[in-house]
């Protein structure tokens, strides 16, 4: 008889998923919230929204947290990632807070925490409070201080049981959607602002992170990344292969190498100077970055990154700046896709992230933070018990387990594994399109139903891994 492979995972390793606040609460504007970029561009520009669902939509956190967080545990979840509305907490993004927020936050990291769940905590998932875009968004220095206070008064309320903190998440995207490639409210598309906002991102999780170590609160503050590793068309031909390190250090380095090393990729800076779009910075800015880096690392992967050499030259818009100039995106006629989300599956790439974070980044303490598979039309997987069958999920989160596990077996310093997400929620502009959870939700009447892969993932966490 064959011998069964096992992929057991290391003691206390954390098993759960992750939300957040603006794709799960609701009540967008109830009880002294005030509106974020998402509730002002939905009302301005609904139409830019799946089926015009807009954020005040999202699956209902906001009532049924205690039912949903009753779930989790259902599910096997021995920790999970949410996060704080800042609009919720402090409306005006500065000043006042919102002693509602406040109640309904404790209230839900303490069922947390009484159910035996880690509570991780994100501050930043894409959600600027209107006021502050108003004056800049993350252009703005009074922005970055606004977020360095907002932090500090989070660690204050809830960090004497909230251990783990993460300051932004995925903080690529706002650039990317907000100032390059017209996906997220501003809609710029300028180069040199989106170089600014990034670095203000940075520094502005180096502040908090400066915050929260001098508070001694006895826990650990990270950062979550989306990490793509980035292949080139033909590994042998040299114009790919600058291709790819162009967009790999634009995308991800830009991010990895300042948030865990505490400095800029020599590279980026050349690009930079290259094409005058650095952004306005002071020593005192470096140092701050320099001195605060993460204690952790979460790593979010869906979908691989490929690049060319350009073959056609791209046209400025108005001459301004783009990182397009140094590359241009290959679809891999090979690929595996994910023909719901767009999004290529690759497997490896887990790994290939894992061991660059071993050789280059001093192996530091890391965990998949999001992981997970958008589908359309679920409601095809129904059986007659009125459960959705998805196989394909298992055999996704399976099929990057086992690289996952290769990993750490190779010495990986991996903590966790976290998917995304528990519950089908709104997913930006794509808002409803593609669901995620492992629990199925009707829109109209609210209900919630585990799926297949819920059960499934019950049993995985309960194993601590499985076996085939
Ligand atoms: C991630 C993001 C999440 C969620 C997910 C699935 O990039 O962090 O907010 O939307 O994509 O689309």
């Amino acid at each position: 008889m064959n011998q069964k492979k096992e992929y057991y995972f290391p003691e206390g390793f954390w098993w759960g998923s992750a939300s957040s606040a603006a794709q799960s609460e609701g009540a967008a504007d109830r009880d002294g919230k005030s509106p974020s970029i998402w509730d002002y561009w939905y009302s301005i520009e609904p139409q830019r929204f799946h089926d015009q669902i807009g954020p005040q939509d999202t699956s209902g956190f906001y009532d049924h947290y205690k039912e949903d967080i009753k779930l989790l545990k259902e599910l096997g979840h021995n920790s999970f990632r949410t996060g704080i509305q800042w609009s919720r907490l402090i409306p005006d993004g500065q000043g006042e807070v919102n002693q509602k927020a406040v109640d309904f936050y404790n209230d839900v990291f303490n069922e947390l925490i009484a159910l035996g769940i880690e509570p991780i905590v994100t501050l930043y998932h894409f959600d600027m409070p209107l006021a502050l875009q108003q004056i800049g968004g993350w252009e703005s220095r009074e922005v970055v201080d606004a977020f360095t206070d907002y932090a500090k008064i989070c660690f204050e309320l809830f960090g004497d049981r909230v251990k783990f903190w993460v300051t932004f998440n995925e903080p690529v995207v706002p650039v990317e959607g907000g100032y390059l490639y017209d996906f997220h409210y501003p809609n710029v598309i300028d180069g040199r602002r989106a170089v600014q906002v990034g670095f203000n991102e940075i520094l502005a999780s180096a502040k908090a992170i400066e915050a929260y170590h001098k508070m001694e609160l006895g826990g650990k503050i990270g950062i979550v990344l989306n990490v793509r590793p980035t292949y080139p068309r033909d590994p042998d031909n040299q114009g790919d292969i600058e291709a790819a390190l162009a967009k790999d250090i634009f995308f991800n380095r830009s991010f990895l190498d300042p948030c865990v090393k505490g400095i800029f990729p020599k590279k980026l800076i050349k690009f930079l100077l290259e094409n005058e779009v650095l952004p306005e910075y002071s020593k005192q800015d470096l140092k701050i970055i320099r001195d605060n880096t993460i204690d952790f690392l979460g790593v979010n992967y869906y979908s691989p990154s490929r690049a060319k050499e350009r073959e056609t030259k791209l046209e400025l818009k108005e001459g301004l700046f783009m990182p397009d100039i140094y590359f241009e995106d290959y679809v891999w006629p090979e690929a595996k896709m994910n023909p719901y989300r767009g999004w290529e599956i690759y497997e490896k790439g887990i790994y290939d992230i894992c061991k660059d974070i071993i050789e280059n980044y001093d192996n530091i303490p890391f965990y998949i933070s999001e992981n997970g598979m958008g589908v359309e039309s679920e409601e095809r997987f129904l059986n007659e018990d009125g459960i959705i069958e998805d196989n394909y999920r298992i055999d996704f989160i399976k099929d990057h387990l086992r690289w996952l596990h290769k990993a750490i077996q190779e010495g990986a310093n991996c903590m966790g594994y976290h998917l995304w997400t528990f519950i089908d929620n709104w997913s930006w502009c794509n808002a409803y399109k593609n669901r995620y959870g492992l629990v199925s939700l009707d829109l109209d009447t609210q209900k919630r139903t585990v799926k297949k892969s819920g059960r499934w993932f019950k049993e995985l966490s309960d194993n601590n891994g499985f076996a085939e």
